[in-house]
């Protein structure tokens, strides 16, 4: 059998046991980022594969409304680094001592110690204006854009290189840098790079800021707060607590 009808069997086939427990480390030990880059490269090939994954994603009437734009260039990576600590300083005033310090503290982005950044942007304008399944719903388009960069940020694990999402930026400053048309969006700003060590936690949750809650209580039956439903007794019993990552 020759190679490509081998992959498209594989592709239509049942998961194995093995590659579901590989779907689900994925998942479990993906992290974000900010610090623990390494100086090793990332090769055009893993690049080309990681962007692959994300051009994969499901999107609003087929309409693909994303674009990435790679950046290594160090003038541009450190105007981007300056509107982070403006805004980094500027959101900390929306916060009360002792937490202000405390957010001050922590390490929020990896600009410059990253081989590759990589802006992810929205584009409303692409196959439209008329787009199925947008017309209702509008973020539609910017939820798809979503989709991609989870693809992205799993299939960067997958590949052992680690990724941080800087949100703490002006966007303004962003288009201004990137060169972008009026009409496109960035919705992501991410960091790239080999690191030395995936957390086993998330670092906002080591460091006490916030807990993972309970999945029994980000999720309802039938109505919205409803805990309890005879209808769905097992798997209330199920989640009463975080499931083994097993
Ligand atoms: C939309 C979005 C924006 C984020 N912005 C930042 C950011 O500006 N700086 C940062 O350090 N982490 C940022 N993060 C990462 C979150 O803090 C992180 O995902 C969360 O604490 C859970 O940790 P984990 O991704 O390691 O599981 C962002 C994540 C998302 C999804």
């Amino acid at each position: 059998m020759n190679k490509k009808k081998k992959n498209i069997l594989e592709l239509t086939e049942e998961f194995t046991d093995e590659e579901k427990k590989a779907f689900y480390k994925a998942i479990y030990s993906r992290r974000d980022v900010r610090s623990h880059f390494t100086s090793r490269i990332i090769k055009d090939d893993v690049i080309a594969r990681i962007l692959n994954a994300a051009h994969h994603a499901p999107s609003v009437g087929f309409s693909q409304p994303w674009n990435f734009i790679l950046i290594k260039n160090i003038t541009t990576k450190k105007k981007i680094k300056d509107s982070f600590e403006e805004e980094k300083n500027r959101s900390s005033k929306l916060v009360e001592e002792p937490k202000r310090s405390k957010y001050l503290s922590f390490k929020l982005e990896g600009i410059l110690e990253s081989p590759v950044n990589l802006c992810v942007t929205y584009d409303p304008s692409k196959f439209g204006p008329f787009v199925i399944g947008r017309s209702s719903i509008p973020e539609a388009g910017l939820y798809s854009v979503c989709c991609a960069i989870q693809n992205l940020w799993l299939a960067a694990r997958t590949e052992g290189v680690g990724l941080g999402w800087v949100s703490i930026l002006s966007n303004d400053i962003l288009k201004e840098v990137l060169e972008l048309p009026e009409h496109v969006v960035p919705i992501a700003y991410l960091c790239l790079g080999y690191v030395d060590e995936f957390a086993q936690k998330p670092d906002l949750e080591t460091a006490g800021w916030l807990p993972r809650l309970d999945l029994k209580e980000v999720v309802y039956f039938e109505k919205w707060q409803d805990t309890k439903n005879v209808e769905w007794n097992q798997i209330q019993e199920m989640i009463k607590e975080n499931l083994d990552y097993a």
